[in-house]
């Protein structure tokens, strides 16, 4: 059946500024933009559905959780490619029984005296898999990289997040991100900020405060970078080191 001209003007122009999207290192930074010079009318109509919103005074409009839904619809109907980090993979939450290959990717990560073991990440995937992301190769189905955490209404960066899972309360207001890691074969392509990115816009839709992290002093500037703030040392001896503590407020 034919669509109508309104119609298709509306589903083509939230495809084309899907597929033109882009992120802005500006706050709030993590969200998708695209520039905002389509049909007034229509733009107009994209908002009050909430697909899109469009600042008075910005150059840019936000692709919202539903608009990029539908957009993902509309170039899938029409055979049309997405960005290549899309293309060749699927960002999704963890199933119960990737817990062990989630915990072979830290091993190769990550030190041993650093990386989570196997049971502690058995534990953080059964009790926190709402909020463990991760990348998945299409060609091969295997883990590429994730982001996971533990939700908290806490706001101190403990090292207690990392062996102990039950303290994840899934309606808590912060996320105290336990691991970021890509396997060597998939970094420097850009997973591990679309990653975050991808973790951001999930959390600030779920209305999730902060996300809270610890690091080396070499991944101050990548994490800067991604948006976060440097807050100093961290209340942290994670396998004998010294780590910043780092956050990003997502709602205020
Ligand atoms: C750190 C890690 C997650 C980066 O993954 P990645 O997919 O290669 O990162 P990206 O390609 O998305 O890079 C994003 C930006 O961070 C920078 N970056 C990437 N790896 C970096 C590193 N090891 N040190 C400093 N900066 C780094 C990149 O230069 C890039 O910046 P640019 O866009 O200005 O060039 C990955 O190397 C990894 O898993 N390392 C081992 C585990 C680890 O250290 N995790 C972080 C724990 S705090």
């Amino acid at each position: 059946m034919k669509k109508n001209r309104e119609e298709a003007i509306e589903d083509l122009t939230l495809a084309l500024m899907y597929l033109t999207r882009f992120n802005n290192r500006e706050e709030p930074h993590f969200h998708e933009l695209s520039w905002k010079g389509y049909d007034h009318e229509t733009l107009k109509k994209l908002d009050e559905e909430d697909m899109i919103r469009t600042p008075k005074r910005a150059q840019y409009a936000y692709i919202l959780p539903d608009g990029r839904r539908r957009a993902e619809e509309i170039i899938r109907e029409l055979g049309i490619a997405d960005y290549d980090l899309y293309e060749r993979f699927d960002f999704r939450l963890i199933e119960e029984d990737e817990a062990d290959e989630a915990a072979a990717v830290e091993a190769e990560c990550f030190p041993p005296k650093e990386a989570c073991t196997i049971e502690h990440m058995r534990d953080r995937v059964k009790a926190a898999k709402d909020i463990f992301l991760v990348a998945i190769d299409k060609e091969t189905g295997k883990i590429a990289g994730f982001v996971n955490g533990i939700a908290t209404n806490g706001d101190d960066f403990t090292d207690d997040y990392f062996t102990d899972a039950s303290l994840h309360d899934k309606d808590g207001k912060n996320i105290m991100i336990c691991g970021i890691c890509v396997r060597p074969e998939y970094q420097k392509q850009g997973l591990a900020r679309e990653l975050v990115y991808n973790y951001c816009r999930r959390e600030w839709e779920r209305e999730r405060r902060s996300l809270i992290l610890t690091c080396k002093e070499q991944k101050v500037k990548m994490y800067k970078k991604f948006g976060f703030t440097d807050r100093g040392e961290a209340n942290s001896s994670w396998g004998g080191q010294k780590w910043h503590k780092m956050d990003m407020i997502l709602n205020r």
